[in-house]
């Protein structure tokens, strides 16, 4: 992989042994990037495809096992009409282009979120993209994808007690790991890092529960602009962060 002498520098700093195993990402700033070059805000989505495609390949070259990234939320529908269709086109766009260089890096594509909600197009070419590379033991990236987490809990607790009024399941015996199944990201483990461009620090019903002990990393630099550099950097921070998950330091 080509790197600038500043991502060869953050590259040398990182530890291997301790490559973040699950990194989540809220790609923002799009619309911004593009409202301050005096473009439509759709040109901001556009640009930050080439974003998304530079992370899936630093994750991958790192070794990071699950990227999970948040390219549409329950709550998105409420934005202009123009702009939804734009979205709802820009997977198969990237799919069309991108899928088979995609397989041929052993990547899992994952759907997590109310795939039935989709326009059919899109979930057409996600789904087709999932079962094409669902044998695929490399990098695992999941789209959140009308995605809520609220609106996953509920789906979750509806799961469970369906199971406890059928009588296969105890309620005596229902603990984190019988929530964290039912969720979308039911056998991945947590996020280890969070990472949120454009300088707002807010969670946006996102991965509510899976976050609980993940580190956060904030920048101001706007989506399209966040490049292999960012995130490099993000992991070298991340491998300086005490994790105590609620106990005490060694
Ligand atoms: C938030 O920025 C970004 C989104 C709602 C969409 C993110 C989607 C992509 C980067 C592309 C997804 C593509 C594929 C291939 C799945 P914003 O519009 O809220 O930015 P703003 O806060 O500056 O307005």
């Amino acid at each position: 992989m080509e790197l600038t002498t500043r991502e060869r520098e953050l590259f040398e700093k990182i530890d291997f042994q301790r490559i973040p195993c699950h990194v989540a990402i809220i790609m923002d700033g799009n619309g911004r990037w593009a409202r301050k070059r005096g473009l439509p805000r759709v040109a901001g989505h556009r640009a930050g495809v080439n974003s998304l495609k530079e992370t899936i390949r630093i994750a991958d070259e790192l070794g990071v096992k699950y990227l999970t990234l948040y390219t549409f939320s329950t709550e998105n529908w409420k934005r202009p009409s123009r702009e939804v269709r734009f979205l709802m086109k820009l997977p198969e766009e990237y799919l069309s282009r991108e899928l088979e260089e995609l397989r041929a890096k052993n990547v899992c594509i994952k759907l997590m979120g109310e795939a039935n909600g989709l326009p059919e197009h899109t979930r057409r070419a996600v789904e087709e993209a999932v079962i094409k590379t669902e044998e695929n033991t490399g990098l695992t990236v999941n789209f959140a994808m009308n995605y809520g987490s609220r609106d996953e809990v509920i789906r979750a607790v509806k799961k469970i007690s369906r199971l406890v009024s059928e009588g296969s399941l105890k309620e005596e015996d229902i603990n984190e790991d019988t929530i964290s199944a039912f969720l979308y990201s039911g056998g991945q483990p947590d996020p280890d890092l969070l990472i949120r461009p454009s300088g707002e620090q807010r969670l946006s019903n996102f991965l509510l529960w899976q976050l609980a002990y993940t580190e956060f990393w904030f920048t101001s630099t706007y989506w399209p602009d966040f490049k292999k550099e960012h995130f490099l950097q993000a992991v070298v921070d991340f491998q300086k962060r005490n994790r105590r998950f609620g106990g005490l330091t060694k």
